[in-house]
């Protein structure tokens, strides 16, 4: 079965979990880039502003997801939601 582990990671813990189930399960792993800056004590204040009034954001990545049997997708939660509720899918 072909798998494929894509993560966000604004702080690198969501990181190194894909990076570790992608090692444990041989598959391969694509990081989802967020148009947004959210480095800093601005970028956390601003993550907790869009969670909160579920603010869509632009992402870029690079793998094909429907090349793969399995797709993993992790992610931070951000005031109670997966930062993936908004990923701006248009
Ligand atoms: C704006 C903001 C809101 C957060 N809200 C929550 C939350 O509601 N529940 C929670 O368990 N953690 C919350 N966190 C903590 C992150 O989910 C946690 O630190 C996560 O491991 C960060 O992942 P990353 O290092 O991959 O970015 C929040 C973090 C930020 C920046």
């Amino acid at each position: 079965m072909k798998t494929l582990v894509v993560f966000y990671s604004r702080t690198g813990n969501t990181r190194r979990m894909g990076e570790l189930i992608a090692q444990k399960l041989h598959a391969d792993i694509d990081e989802i880039i967020d148009q947004k800056s959210r480095s800093g004590i601005i970028g956390w204040i601003l993550s907790g502003r869009d969670a909160m009034k579920e603010y869509l954001t632009k992402i870029t990545f690079t793998k094909n997801p429907a090349d793969y049997d399995l797709v993993i997708v992790g992610t931070p939660i951000w005031a109670g939601s997966c930062f993936s509720d908004l990923f701006d899918r248009k």
